[in-house]
């Protein structure tokens, strides 16, 4: 199996960029085993914070946050950093080439269940002429991704990952420590009777999202004709991970139940990254207006509808809204 260095050199990546996600990953090995070691090092519970967005922060979240942003920082390879764990950019190396954001745990509240958690990262090219200081550098829309990829810390650590030419996944090897490309070129199934969502907020969808949702659970007895299976992880990176390796549909719909919040995942360090991975590997991924990768940022904690997966899947999604 191929190490990763040479995968990406197979794929014209700059050196300069293998060398940032080769430091990210050395962050992303030391989190794997944080996780693995949680319960035993006492680091289970919550802090008594809350992040930027009001969300109580776990005591691995703060971990996995400060492991990922101080290896980036003294790496000099990237000008600034943005996380959902920090309150606004965070300046690094002013001559860095790179920006990059992250989730840095993914799905926390699977974290006291022992179940499915990951790290996700966006990478931008850093804009020359700004201030490092300038969280404005990082108002570039998901097609200026120059990479994309998370870390699913599961039964095996895998890496899934690109650089625009193509998703590929790789599996953490611990005999060496580094990341074996295990499948290339990974393409995720026109077709899909699969779909992931949380049905606790369905009151509160707009119409189409209901109407669309009523009818898949319809089966075969309804207007599509088939019966559909349903699952959700509640942890993006599992869901979106099952959605590449066998298809299916994923949304999270906008919702009222909190008219301050009509929306759930996170633009810069969730939705764009995903999909970026998403559509390298054949699927959509859009909010009920058009595509996500095309929004123009407006703030770093900015959030977003989301609904990706499978291509024809997600068009007849769509195409209750129209
Ligand atoms: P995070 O743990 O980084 O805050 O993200 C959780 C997100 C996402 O991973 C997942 O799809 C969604 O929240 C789960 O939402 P529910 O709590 O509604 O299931
Ligand atoms: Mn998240
Ligand atoms: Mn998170």
């Amino acid at each position: 199996m191929q190490r990763l260095a040479p995968a990406l050199r197979e794929d014209n990546v700059p050196l300069d960029l293998i060398s940032l996600i080769k430091t990210i990953l050395a962050a992303t090995k030391e989190i794997s085993f944080r996780v693995s070691q949680a319960h035993l090092g006492g680091l289970m519970g919550s802090t008594l914070d809350e992040n930027i967005q009001g969300e109580v922060q776990k005591e691995l979240d703060v971990v996995a946050n400060e492991l990922f942003k101080d290896i980036l920082l003294e790496s000099g390879f990237v000008k600034a950093v943005s996380s959902e764990e920090e309150d606004t950019s965070v300046a690094g190396n002013p001559k860095g080439k790179y920006l990059v954001s992250f989730d840095p745990l993914d799905g926390s509240s699977n974290i006291e269940i022992n179940s499915l958690i990951g790290t996700i990262f966006s990478i931008h090219p850093a804009p020359e002429n700004m201030d490092a200081d300038d969280p404005d550098m990082f108002k570039q829309a998901g097609h200026k991704q120059v990479c994309a990829g998370y870390v699913l810390y599961g039964p095996a650590t895998m890496l899934v990952m690109t650089t625009g030419s193509g998703t590929h996944f790789y599996v953490l090897d611990r005999t060496h420590g580094g990341y074996l490309l295990v499948e290339r070129n990974v393409q995720v199934p026109e077709e899909t009777q699969e779909f992931a969502v949380n049905m606790s907020n369905q009151r509160f969808w707009q119409a189409p999202m209901k109407n669309y949702i009523d009818d898949l659970l319809l089966g075969d007895t309804g207007p599509r004709g088939k019966n559909f299976n349903m699952r959700w992880i509640a942890a993006m990176v599992g869901d979106v991970h099952r959605v590449l390796t066998r298809g299916g549909i994923f949304t999270y719909p906008a919702d009222n139940k909190d008219p301050k919040k009509p929306y759930k995942l996170r633009l810069m360090y969730e939705a764009n990254p995903m999909s970026f991975l998403v559509e390298q590997a054949g699927g959509i991924s859009v909010t009920s207006e058009g595509r996500i990768m095309d929004i123009e940022p407006g703030s770093i904690h900015q959030r977003v509808e989301v609904i990706l997966g499978s291509k024809k899947e997600v068009e007849a999604c769509l195409a209750y809204y129209k």
